[in-house]
């Protein structure tokens, strides 16, 4: 039964959200460290590991191909030494595209892979093309036949990849098939995320020879062998990121917690140039000061981009902010097309946002109303909760499962910083999809 979240917005007398929030360890980051968790026979130590969805998702996929795992306390133990399956069930891998990343560490460690197609995309097209050219590139051989792929390798040979694209797990699934291949991999016009760089800071500490991640040439010497380790995850910027426009819409001097703000630069400079100031208080921690009332947000003009640029993860809360901006924001999405999806729930709310090819306008108002919203997709979902908190009376968000996928306890977060939120189950039946899930 799917759950929605009932959030009171803003009213006569409300307090607004104050106090601190603490950042969880980073999704992204962890599904990677998980996979290249693969590449061993010994145990993996992942510290702050956030209990979401996706985590348990990728849990399943590699408990099935015969690892063992437990997780306590946001530490999580893998034990790939008794993995005897290389073949990942259709049923876990079209639930989430990230699970494609067991494909480079299975092929480095036992020279085959059978994974689902995520989504059932034919190869060839987006979005794993990246991924298995590159693998292709290293010696693998590919077969496709009843929506799996099958990929087999005698040995991977090092070569240089060029990608067309810097696409994060395209890099991520090379690198951990290259930590084991003869030779040496370079991957050019590489991923630049900081996801990419604390994978390559766990591969160093299980032995494998990495450098120049987080620039676009990233260098993998083969070695024979990688050992266990034990890895703190990096906070979720997306997460950090979504509380900081929460509290730039709802807020009075909200703090955050295990921040980086290095990696928030694009959202931290778009903040400054809307109105909203981002004081960093102490190492990690930040605060965030919205324009006094009755000063309004200032509209502005976002374009999203591989990292370093605008994330696009933050696109729909943030182009949500910008429904209550004085003035006309116009956002462009380069990143995914299919990415403004929240828009029409946003403007049950009274939003005024039109999506004109892959630029979406929105001409601020200078309130939101509450109503009943269905979430459909997973930052999409964040941005219905957000303007939620930030509306007029009460706002039901359905199908809340999109956002368990990524945010760990958003409820009791956001709670904690007075907001009035309650979960319960779904009782009424939602109304039609508006579209396919898109897993990000
Ligand atoms: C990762 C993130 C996701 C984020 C995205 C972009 C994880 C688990 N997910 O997803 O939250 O939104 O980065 O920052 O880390 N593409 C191809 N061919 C490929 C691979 C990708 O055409 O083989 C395209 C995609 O369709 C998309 C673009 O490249 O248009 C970026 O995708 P990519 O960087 O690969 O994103 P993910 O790694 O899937």
């Amino acid at each position: 039964m799917s759950e929605s979240l009932i959030i009171e917005g803003k009213g006569e007398g409300k307090p607004p959200l104050q106090g601190t929030v603490n950042i969880s360890g980073s999704k992204n980051a962890t599904l990677p460290l998980m996979a290249a968790s693969l590449l061993t026979d010994a145990p993996v130590q992942l510290i702050d590991v956030p209990d979401l969805l996706d985590v348990r998702i990728m849990k399943k996929i590699i408990i099935n191909l015969g690892a063992r795992i437990n997780y306590q306390e946001g530490n999580l133990y893998l034990d790939s030494s008794t993995v005897n399956s290389y073949s990942a069930s259709y049923r876990l891998v079209t639930r989430m595209r990230a699970s494609f990343l067991i494909l480079g560490p299975l092929l480095a460690r036992f020279g085959k892979a059978r994974i689902s197609m995520p989504g059932g995309c034919a190869i060839g097209q987006r979005p794993v093309d990246l991924h298995w050219k590159g693998l292709a590139t290293m010696g693998t051989e590919f077969t496709l036949g009843n929506g799996y792929l099958e990929a087999s390798c005698r040995q991977l040979i090092g070569n240089r990849i060029y990608l067309d694209y810097p696409s994060v797990g395209a890099t991520e699934n090379i690198m951990m098939a290259a930590t084991q291949a003869q030779g040496t991999t370079v991957i050019e016009n590489a991923a630049l995320e900081p996801e990419i760089v604390d994978l390559a800071n766990l591969l160093i500490s299980m032995g494998a020879k990495v450098s120049g991640a987080g620039t676009p040439t990233v260098k993998i010497q083969g070695v024979d062998k990688l050992h266990g380790t034990s890895h703190k995850v990096i906070p979720d910027r997306i997460e950090a990121g979504t509380y900081m426009i929460a509290a730039a819409m709802a807020g009075k001097g909200v703090k955050i917690n295990n921040i980086l703000l290095d990696h928030l630069k694009p959202l931290t400079a778009k903040l400054g140039e809307a109105g909203v100031a981002v004081l960093e208080t102490s190492p990690g921690e930040v605060k965030i000061l919205p324009p006094e009332s009755p000063q309004r947000i200032k509209a502005v003009n976002v374009k999203t981009m591989p990292y370093p640029g605008f994330p696009t993860d933050l696109q729909p809360q943030f182009s949500t902010l910008l429904t209550l901006a004085e003035g006309v924001s116009l956002i462009t999405e380069t990143v995914f097309e299919n990415r403004f999806r929240h828009a029409e729930a946003i403007s049950r709310l009274g939003a005024d946002m039109k999506i004109e090819g892959n630029n979406l306008v929105v001409r601020g108002k200078p309130r939101l109303r509450g109503s009943r919203v269905k979430a459909t997709d997973l930052r999409g979902a964040a941005a219905l909760v957000l303007a939620g908190l930030a509306a007029e009376g009460k706002t039901e968000v359905q199908d809340i499962y999109h956002l368990d996928r990524g945010y760990e306890a958003v409820d009791l977060k956001l709670s904690g910083l007075g907001a009035k939120i309650t979960r319960q189950r779904q009782t009424v039946l939602p109304e039609a999809p508006t579209g396919k899930n898109q897993n990000m």
